[in-house]
């Protein structure tokens, strides 16, 4: 133990997740709500999205998911509140609703926030009465105001606080630290709320807290304790020192917590505050990202704030199983493109050990979309921005301010006030993190535009990495998007092309070939970036673009018209017109059935696809690799090319087919490739060497007929659990094209909530739970609602039935 505690609190055992900054009287208010959409209501309990409840529509937009998640709707509740209540400030926290929200007390408007990713606040207080009050929150979500899927409704946490009228204000608290040799000095701003001015004690703890088996053990480690002349607005500014201070990093995210109580008029009137912070420093510098003055590559990921089959439906659990496959990865870094994400994803993302890239906007004044958020910019920018980073800024993960994404203002001159406008604001509320953008015109990256912003994000131009360092010397450079490599779990086509743009037919059936050789226009096959990363070592890192499927955004099979992503000129969207002309149809009516993406490196459901094991190479070179693609059943190619690609961080590699070398080869790149082999059932099995030896192996064997599903639970948390079914032969291999029917149920106390087997095209609910398997594989998303044992069974058609406990 390093510290010199001061004390040390020992608390009963409790659930104890380190959450954001809020006073004590804070309470989750998501359950028992009515809503009414379209002319029904229900009850429901938040987060909800409405959108997401499907079912899938084939003639709506692909880009957004084919799902209805635009219209209008209203949630109500009724708050119970007593004459002594009255005497307290009274708030409800939104932290995210889609969109154009207006709250209602009692009738009357109270307030409200139009951007969908935002957290934002109301006070209640002078709106309510001793008794009964009803709660309205109306929304309106306008169609055409998404390139991806949006959700509709309240799908982030609700919450009410009461809490004395002397205390600290909403988002009151900013904690920054610096450290030297053993000293970590930590400074908290506390912004004071008082309803008149009065005087107050105010102290404020730094705790260490541990969490063994059945306890939580609090050691205080620094404290201070003022008496404060109190008037609303007023900050304080509190110091401290930490002898040997624990630092956080990805690998070791340790967590300190500042709580400060406010005790004015004796104690009659007394509010605690919690603030979870982390003692690090963050710097970009001109060679690079550093991390406690250490150089560290972001190895990162965009990801978009859908949860697969929940929707954007805020759930702790969906994510903790996600960040676990991206940590197991070698990922460190997350880029929330492109807007805030929920306060609790920021939670995780401390506790976890990832560097976050906080973002604002997908656009500023220049439209993407008739209602996108270029219509709210000019009242809101700076309202969001605000909101954003005094959420958001006492996150040790948040690294910096992502102002917008690929905004059409880069190339015009006179515009570029605004990401200067952004990035000041950025400074004056936070003076410790920088600001960046993600940037897709290359002309503007060597135009001022660049000094706009401090550390400059590329996307897709990696070509340009160089080029940048040497115009920019001093600016720090990294790519805020890589890559855009498409592919489907499982899907391979043959042959085997090299051009980027041949992984895929526009017809039957809308899959990408899963040799990670393809990409759209403007994007490249992992490799091609990286070959930059290796030349330009200033460059500090890159985003893949994306770490996980997303609902919408479906290409290269997202052919609405107006997607502008898929026509770079008028030459590309009239040779495309034409080729749609020589099916006998329009444009517009191209029978397309994809509603979610091809971009992730896992899929939609959360199963891996074959760049998972290229990523997790490259980025965690240390642990033996070994990964074969694609699978070894292909009957009817018997005596056919099928190129084998082999994903290692070793350097050398045996390839054995049925017992026969295929040849020991060298690393050549990023992979080892075997371009002439021919397929005959059997097995292959790699031998992987590193510095000569013997590092790691992986096996593909051909697999018979489906005999049984196998159940799985890959995933089991607090409240949801992941079930995984594999259909297998009777020799427990996976039966890689199999798409056997399978129907879930559960006994218990459960619910099965949604199903997802990763197939962009699948038109079945993600409430149903019965659908086909996808590539021999599918997942059930299960809700204990209870306590008590759960099975799971899934019955698969013409195979023997499996079950599983939770
Ligand atoms: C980028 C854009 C992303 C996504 C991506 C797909 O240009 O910033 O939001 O559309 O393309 O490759």
């Amino acid at each position: 133990m390093n510290h010199r505690f001061l004390a040390l609190i020992t608390l009963a055992a409790a659930a104890c997740i380190t959450a954001a900054a809020q006073p004590s009287g804070r309470e989750k208010w998501n359950d028992g709500w009515l809503f009414s959409k379209d002319g029904t209501e229900r009850v429901l309990n938040l987060p909800h999205d409405w959108g997401v409840e499907g079912p899938f529509q084939q003639e709506y937009p692909g880009e957004t998911g084919k799902l209805a998640w635009w219209g209008k709707a209203w949630y109500a509740k009724t708050l119970q509140v007593t004459a002594e209540d009255l005497e307290k400030d009274i708030r409800l926290e939104v932290d995210g609703a889609f969109s154009n929200a207006r709250v209602y007390v009692n009738g009357t408007e109270a307030g409200g926030w139009p951007y969908g990713y935002a957290s934002w606040a109301v006070e209640l207080t002078d709106f309510l009465k001793a008794g009964s009050n009803r709660i309205e929150i109306r929304l309106d979500n306008k169609p055409e105001s998404s390139r991806w899927y949006p959700g509709g409704g309240i799908y982030r946490n609700v919450w009410l606080t009461k809490t004395a009228k002397t205390g600290i204000a909403h988002w009151g608290t900013y904690i920054t630290t610096r450290h030297r040799g053993n000293i970590a000095r930590v400074v908290q701003r506390v912004t004071l709320k008082a309803d008149q001015p009065k005087v107050a004690c105010i102290t404020t703890r730094l705790l260490y807290r541990e969490t063994p088996p059945g306890k939580i053990v609090e050691h205080i480690v620094a404290e201070t304790r003022s008496v404060e002349q109190i008037y609303g607005g007023r900050t304080i500014v509190q110091t401290f020192e930490i002898e040997n201070p624990r630092l956080w990093t990805p690998d070791s995210p340790q967590m300190y917590i500042a709580r400060t109580t406010v005790e004015a008029d004796g104690a009659d009137e007394m509010e605690s505050y919690e603030t979870p912070f982390g003692i690090r420093s963050a710097e970009f510098r001109a060679d690079g990202f550093y991390l406690n003055g250490q150089k560290t590559f972001l190895k990162g990921v965009c990801l978009h704030h859908d949860a697969g089959a929940l929707g954007a439906v805020w759930s702790d659990d969906a994510w903790i199983r996600r960040f676990q496959m991206l940590k197991d990865m070698g990922c460190n870094a997350i880029r929330t493109s492109h807007n805030p994400p929920a306060p609790e994803f920021l939670d995780l993302c401390d506790r976890m050990g990832f560097l976050v890239l906080d973002e604002l906007t997908d656009t500023w004044t220049w439209p993407k979309k008739e209602n996108g958020y270029a219509s709210l910019f000019d009242d809101w920018a700076e309202k969001d921005l605000v909101a954003m980073i005094h959420r958001d800024r006492n996150h040790p993960s948040v690294i910096a301010w992502s102002i917008g994404n690929e905004c059409g203002e880069q190339g015009d001159s006179t515009r570029w006030w605004i990401p200067q406008m952004l990035t000041d604001i950025c400074h004056r509320e936070d003076h410790t993190r920088p600001t960046t953008a993600g940037n897709d015109n290359p002309w503007a990256a060597f135009q001022p535009y660049a000094e706009t912003i401090d550390v400059y994000g590329f996307n897709y131009k990696p070509h340009l990495y160089q080029k940048f360092v040497d115009e920019h010397p001093g600016k720090p450079v990294y790519g805020s998007e890589t890559a855009s490599c498409i592919s489907t779990r499982g899907y391979y086509r043959f042959p085997v092309e090299q051009d980027k743009g041949q992984g895929w037919a526009m017809d039957a059936p809308f899959q990408v070939s899963s040799y990670d050789l393809y990409a759209p226009g403007w994007a490249s096959k992992p490799d091609f970036e990286w070959q930059y990363e290796d030349i330009v070592p200033e460059c500090a890192g890159e985003f893949v673009w994306t770490g996980y499927d997303y609902i919408g955004e479906p290409t290269p099979f997202n052919m609405d018209p107006s997607v502008l992503t898929n026509f770079h000129t008028e030459e590309e969207r009239e040779a495309f017109k034409k080729m749609v002309a020589g099916w006998g149809q329009e444009i517009s009516n191209v029978p397309l059935p994809s509603r979610s993406s091809y971009f992730g490196i896992i899929d939609l459901a959360g199963f891996p696809k074959d760049r998972y094991w290229l990523y997790k190479s490259r980025w965690n070179p240390d642990v033996p690799t070994a990964h074969i693609l694609p699978h070894w059943t292909w009957p009817g190619r018997e005596g056919q090319i099928t190129p084998i690609h082999v994903y290692t961080p070793g350097d050398e590699a045996d390839l054995l087919v049925n017992g026969k070398s295929m040849g020991r080869k060298k690393k050549d790149g990023y992979r080892i490739v075997w371009d002439d082999v021919v397929y005959q059932p059997g097995k292959v099995e790699v031998i992987v060497y590193k510095d000569g030896r013997e590092w790691a192996r992986d096996v593909q064997r051909t697999a018979g007929k489906p005999a049984k599903a196998v159940a799985s639970v890959d995933f089991n948390g607090r409240e949801l659990a992941y079930v995984t079914v594999d259909i297998k032969d009777k020799d427990d291999v996976l039966c890689p094209d199999a798409d056997n029917l399978l129907e879930f149920s559960v006994k218990g106390p459960a619910v099965i909530v949604a199903t997802d087997a990763g197939d962009p095209t699948s038109h079945v609910p993600f409430y149903s739970t019965q659908l086909p398997a996808f590539h021999g594989k599918a997942s059930a998303i299960v809700r204990r609602t209870g306590q008590g044992k759960v099975t799971v069974t899934v019955k698969a058609k013409g195979l023997k039935a499996a079950s599983i406990v939770l």
